[in-house]
This record gives C-alpha cells, sequence and structure tokens, in this order.
C-alpha cells in the first residue's frame, strides 16, 4: 500500500510526531486530495491536551483542507484531477484528515476554489465558516441561509451580537449576517481589529475588554430593537451569561463551547443553542451541502473572504510547533502548513 507522511497522535494525550501512515483509496462519492494547505484549530489541540473525540489511536487530527483533486471515487461527477478543492475533514476518521499529505473528502461537500483565492487562504474556511453557518442556519435555530431562495437580505433591520468577531468563527459569523441583511451587526473584539472586522461587515465594533454591564448600555445606545440573536464565538461563561443577558423574550445565542450561563440567569424564553461546526455530520449534511453548492461562487466574489493566514514552516513538523503556537493564542490569524513541504 502507498504511504504518505502524517502528524499522528499515538495515544490519548501522547506527544504529536511525524509518522507515515496509508493513502487510502476513495470509495463511492468520495475524492482523494493532495492536501497543500491545512489550517489549525483550537479543537485540534484540545484534543490532545483533553481527550475527547477521539476513540481510535494513531489518530491524525485537522479538519481544514485545501488541495488538488488526485483521483474519483466511483460516481463522482464535476470534479477532474487537478481541480484545485477545498474540504473538511471528519474527527475520528483518519482517512478524512488534514495533518497528512493526502485524505479522502465527501465529493458532496467539497467545493473548487475560485482562481482568486490561493490553497493557504481556502485551508481556513471549512471549520469555521461551518461553524457560523450550522449555528445560525442549522439546528435550532434554522434562519434560511442568505444563499437559499428569498435568504439574502431577509432579515434585515433586525440586530445581532457577535461576540469574538476576530477569531476565525467570529469572522465568518459576521460575513454570513451581513449576507443575511442583519443590521447592526455589532461586535466585540480588540480595539485594534476594529477596522479589519468593519472591513467584513461589522457595523460597530466594542472593546472585548467591557464588562457585561458595560455592553449592554453600548448596545442600548446603538439599537433600540430588540436582540433576537447573538452569536458566541468565544464561549467564555462571561461573554455566554453577557450575551444570554442581552436577548429580548424569545431570542437566542448560539455557543461553540459547553453551556455556561448559570442556571438562576436561564429563562425558558431564551435559548441557548450549542452548535456543532462540521458539515460532514449528518445531522448538518444537507445544509452544508447546500452551502457547498454554492462555496466558490461565494468565494469568487468576495462575499465570503477567508481568514487572514500566517504560513508555518517545514510542512509537518511546523503543524506541531504550530498546534503550541495556536494553544498559547493568536488575534485575527489563521496557521496554516503545508504537508507538501515535509523534509
Ligand atoms: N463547537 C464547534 O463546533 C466549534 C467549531 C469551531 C471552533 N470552536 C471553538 O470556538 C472557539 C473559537 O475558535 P476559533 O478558531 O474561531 O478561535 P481563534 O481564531 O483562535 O480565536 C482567537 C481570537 O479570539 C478572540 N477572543 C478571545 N477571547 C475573546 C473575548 N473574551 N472577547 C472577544 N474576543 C475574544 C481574540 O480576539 P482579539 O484578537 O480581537 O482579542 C482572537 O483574535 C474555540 O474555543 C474553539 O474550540 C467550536
Amino acid at each position: 500500500m502507498a504511504q504518505q507522511k502524517a502528524v499522528v497522535l499515538p495515544k490519548a494525550k501522547g506527544d504529536w510526531l511525524v509518522d507515515s501512515v496509508p493513502v487510502y483509496t476513495p470509495g463511492p462519492g468520495e475524492i482523494l486530495i493532495k492536501i497543500h494547505a491545512s489550517a489549525l484549530n483550537p479543537v485540534d489541540w484540545k484534543i490532545q491536551a483533553y481527550d475527547f473525540f477521539i476513540d481510535k489511536f494513531p489518530a491524525v487530527l485537522g479538519t481544514d483542507i485545501a488541495g488538488t483533486v488526485e483521483a474519483l471515487g466511483e460516481g463522482v461527477t464535476g470534479f477532474a484531477k487537478g481541480d484545485r478543492v477545498l474540504t473538511q475533514g471528519v474527527i475520528n476518521e483518519n482517512a478524512h484528515a488534514g495533518f497528512q499529505q493526502y485524505t479522502l473528502s465527501n465529493a458532496d461537500v467539497t467545493a473548487k476554489i475560485p482562481s482568486n483565492i490561493s490553497f493557504d487562504q481556502a485551508s481556513t474556511v471549512p471549520l469555521g465558516l461551518a461553524t457560523a453557518v450550522v449555528g445560525l442556519y442549522g439546528g435550532g435555530i434554522s434562519l434560511t441561509p442568505p444563499w437559499a431562495d428569498g435568504g439574502a437580505g431577509k432579515y434585515a433591520g433586525k440586530p445581532i451580537v457577535v461576540f469574538a468577531g476576530a477569531s476565525s468563527v467570529g469572522q465568518y459569523a459576521i460575513q454570513v449576517a451581513k449576507l443575511s441583511g442583519f443590521s447592526p451587526i455589532i461586535t466585540t473584539a480588540s480595539p485594534h481589529n476594529a477596522a479589519y472586522l468593519q472591513g467584513l461587515g461589522a457595523t460597530h465594533v466594542l472593546d472585548r475588554a467591557l464588562s457585561g454591564d458595560a455592553l449592554r448600555a453600548a448596545v442600548k445606545q446603538i439599537t433600540s430593537a430588540p436582540i433576537e440573536f447573538a452569536y458566541d464565538a468565544v464561549s467564555g461563561a462571561d461573554t455566554q451569561t453577557a450575551g444570554y443577558e442581552l436577548l429580548a423574550p424569545g431570542g437566542a445565542i448560539v455557543i461553540v463551547l459547553a453551556n455556561a450561563v448559570p442556571e438562576a440567569k436561564q429563562t425558558k424564553d431564551r435559548k441557548i443553542e450549542h452548535v456543532f461546526g462540521n458539515v460532514n455530520a449528518p445531522q448538518n449534511r444537507a445544509l452544508g451541502r447546500s452551502l457547498y453548492a454554492k462555496l466558490t461562487g461565494l468565494l469568487e466574489t468576495g462575499a465570503i473572504k477567508p481568514n487572514r493566514v500566517e504560513v508555518l514552516p517545514n510542512g509537518l513538523q511546523g503543524i506541531i510547533l504550530g498546534l503550541a503556537k495556536l494553544k498559547a493564542g493568536v488575534s485575527n490569524v489563521k496557521l496554516v502548513g503545508r504537508p507538501q513541504e515535509t523534509a
């Protein structure tokens, strides 16, 4: 069997290493992709540090993938060898993972990369965008996506508050909220990211250091409309609570980590929606398929802009160092490895 190099987690909480693993054969509906760029996400270092989601070892992680089509499985149409594509990996499936030189993808949630977007940029899109999209247009909230019939601008005049606008997820939440017509789009960030986030569609950027009370007062100054939607892309106990307390009756907040709103503050008429941001998951697949059918166009027109990129040197080895760097914290940048540049 042909072999390739991968970043491997040999056992729960083990030390990352670069090792050889098989190159997989695409089955029906699958594509074999040669990976040129693989973006890092907090979940990757968290899995190693805290041991969750994975029960098969050695494990290959990474879910943000951009590369070229190498081979097509049975029944796959619309793609040809050499096409530049992006896709999302599947957690706990080594054959569908990003921190290696080749991966399989599910063709229905794979899209071509337009010529204005590099592999590095494209790799920043799948997980962050999926998390924004599933949060607002899937699950218990299920708004009409902006690419569906009647969805563009549908929520005009409704405010939304996005916590952590400069995070990868937050940037995509701002951008899809803009396509949906939400206004004002109020976000929280470090002040040095304000102009960048306004460029993505935020109408107001509030300092992330504001207390919950100060934030509520600032939001009231911006709009008197009821806050029906909040998206918390950082989801600490403080931001979740602040977001929840902003909501009008009937409102909903999307959270990306476990619910940490104190029970005493929760009321029946305000919803807390936890998101699982993977388009391969059965419950998200139909929404994911509809997104990936439009994704090339959304990137080509600039309706969705990728995150800012920092390329890690030294191929797969660089990804290991990058995971430590991400754990220490980044601001408004996505770390991206290039598996083909492995020595
Ligand atoms: N449930 C899911 O499916 C899912 C999917 C994806 C991610 N996540 C989780 O979502 C979180 C974000 O992931 P990510 O990749 O988007 O993170 P990221 O890009 O690494 O986030 C870094 C950014 O977070 C911002 N930030 C941190 N604390 C903040 C606060 N208290 N208020 C405002 N901004 C704050 C910083 O903004 P400034 O630079 O402006 O200070 C920084 O730019 C992680 O915990 C991740 O594990 C969950």
